[in-house]
């Protein structure tokens, strides 16, 4: 069967058993808090949370659709048998209509008798803390003849939320044997039962909460290339017909080469039909990503640049009449690239003929590669013949994207701010934050990042656990009391050696001139003494509540702040905290 024929079959099974065929959106979602669609469910979530009415859009409680997805997260993996970035996901959905053993009848239905495939085994969930284990799917299986039965934990068989919150619930899964015999995961079918209030890092850290969902949902998913390397008996997705026909526009070179450069292209190709550009940032950085990895490939190995166009060609062949973005943008999308290409190849050249030179790449050099020539570091690993030390080489990225944060939202150095008043008393509130943390943990926590926009301000700092729900209202009711107190915020110019001595607060990563100015949140007496000019002495000192190196702008006095509340606490990464706070 080939890839057209799936998508066909799929939906029509799905249109005879009283869904609505409903197409694919954009790769971009509308879900802010997500770059890329991810999943066929992400256009269905207003339905599973009673935001939007699926009978009075789509007349029906279920739909079905083939899905335009994008998932970069495991982009190093691309070239073996299984990852790509770019796939297309087939799914059938319920919005409070059907549930178990209708969602398990159809797949089983699809798979054995429209597909003729065999199932090599399915997967339950085996039960958590809070949700019990899956029984019922369990003897539904069993009643349709499955044997093989195997029960997973929330990693594996726990589906969601995507982005921010949504939907989420235990998964049964479907495997089938490829051409060599080995199982692969084809179809992962969810049942929405709880709303989650946090992201998915949260729920499986255990913080986030677990609502029932008023109406249960169906949510499933099948990554079409998968179905047909299993349909197609091929021991690969790039043997498939959605691949191999783009395959064989790249020149002859290492397999997983190959592999790399049709998968990045064919994914960038998408991209910017559905209305992408490269950039530094969110979905215009992965998309230069993409085409940097291919290109520095393609590069090395002296591909020409006329097989962009060949693949260009390709890919639209393989697509014909189900994506008809790609055939209206053609030239947009050739273009892009092209461009892409033009800009790149230039310092690209310069940074491997600086490489060649190069007896030896550490972490160092590397940083410089990718710093200077935007060579990738993921290549730049794959050339050395030897690890370079990831950790170190990220460990220099980290330091060069902590100044550049600093100096790009110039909140603490001055000149580059956003001075509206809202900003700006988040930023008053911030420091008291700061100390607030510091007073009830100790000095030893630091401030590890910051950001302050008209809404909120976050603080990362270094603090290894979570906090209690005791310790916020602590933290809380610290910052409104000094507001209340109505504390002056004062400035002095000061050498950076005596402004060390106090030991006012520096921000993590930055460099400062000998002169740097420092904001005291300080009691009126002593705050004119500091605006007087008096030698900061401990009588002065034991006043100070807060002390930060900082450029400013920032409020005269805290009673201007308002009422300060933590509207969330997370973990930022590894030993570091993160407080989201908003001042009402
Ligand atoms: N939403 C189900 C899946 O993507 O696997």
């Amino acid at each position: 069967m080939n890839s057209a024929d799936l998508r066909k079959k799929f939906l029509e099974f799905f249109k005879k058993n009283e869904h609505t065929v409903v197409p694919s959106s954009s790769l971009l979602p509308t879900d802010p808090s997500v770059l890329f669609t991810t999943a066929g469910m992400q256009q269905f979530k207003p339905y599973y949370t009673g935001d939007a009415d699926a009978m009075k859009d789509f007349g029906s409680l279920s739909t079905a659709s083939v899905q335009k997805s994008m998932r970069t997260s495991d982009i190093e993996e691309v070239g073996d048998d299984t990852h790509d970035t770019f796939f297309e996901m087939l799914g059938n959905f319920s919005f409070g209509g059907y549930w178990k053993k209708e969602a398990i009848t159809y797949a089983f239905e699809f798979i054995a008798s429209v597909v003729g495939l065999e199932i090599s085994y399915v997967t339950v969930f085996e039960g958590s803390d809070v949700v019990p284990k899956d029984e019922e799917s369990k003897e539904i299986w069993k009643s349709l003849g499955v044997t093989d039965i195997r029960e997973e934990g929330m990693e594996d068989v726990f589906w969601g939320p995507t982005g921010n919150n949504g939907p989420c619930g235990p998964t049964t899964e479907i495997y089938c044997k490829n051409a060599n015999g080995i199982d692969v995961e084809i179809w992962n079918i969810v049942f929405n039962e709880f709303f989650c209030d946090g992201s998915r890092e949260q729920l499986l850290a255990g913080e986030a909460k677990l609502t029932p969902l008023e109406k249960k949902g169906i949510d499933t998913g099948m990554g079409l290339e998968r179905l047909a390397m299993v349909a197609q008996k091929t021991t690969n997705i790039f043997d498939t017909d959605l691949f191999l026909p783009i395959l064989d526009q790249v020149p002859d070179a290492d397999l997983r080469l190959r592999r790399i450069v049709a998968d990045h292209l064919r994914s960038a190709i998408f991209l910017i039909a559905d209305g992408v550009l490269p950039s530094n940032k969110d979905q215009g950085y992965i998309l230069r990503r993409l085409l940097r990895r291919a290109m520095t490939y393609g590069r090395m190995h002296h591909f020409k640049k006329e097989i962009v166009d060949n693949i260009v060609e390709a890919t639209l062949s393989i697509y014909e009449g189900t994506y008809k973005e790609l055939e209206e943008k053609k030239e947009h999308v050739l273009s892009v690239i092209h461009e892409e290409g033009r800009k790149f190849g230039e310092t690209l050249e310069k940074g491997l003929k600086e490489l060649e030179k190069m007896e030896n790449i550490d972490a160092k050099s590397a940083f410089f590669l990718y710093q200077t020539f935007g060579v990738p570091f993921d290549i730049l690993k794959e050339l050395s013949g030897k690890e370079i030390n990831q950790k170190a080489f990220e460990d220099e990225l980290k330091k060069h994207q902590e100044l550049s944060k600093t100096a790009s939202a110039g909140m603490f150095k001055g000149g580059l701010a956003d001075h509206d008043e809202k900003t700006i008393r988040l930023h008053t509130a911030h420091h008291l934050l700061l100390s607030a943390l510091q007073e009830l943990f100790g000095k030893e926590v630091k401030q590890r990042g910051s950001n302050i926009n008209q809404e909120r301000l976050r603080i990362d700092f270094s603090f290894s656990r979570k906090l209690t729900d005791q310790e916020k209202k602590h933290i809380e009711d610290m910052v409104n009391e000094k507001i209340q107190q109505g504390l002056d915020v004062v400035k002095r110019e000061m050498p950076k050696e005596e402004a060390e001595k106090i030991g006012a607060e520096m921000e993590f990563g930055v460099k400062y001139n000998n002169i740097v100015s420092v904001y005291f949140i300080v009691p009126m007496p002593e705050a004119s003494r500091i605006r007087d000019g008096e030698a900061i002495g401990k009588d002065i000192m034991d006043k100070v509540f807060s002390k930060e190196f900082c450029g400013g702008p920032h409020v005269k006095n805290t009673s201007e702040l308002g009422h300060f509340k933590i509207v969330k606490e997370e973990a930022s990464s590894q030993g570091v905290r993160r407080i989201k706070a908003i001042l009402e």
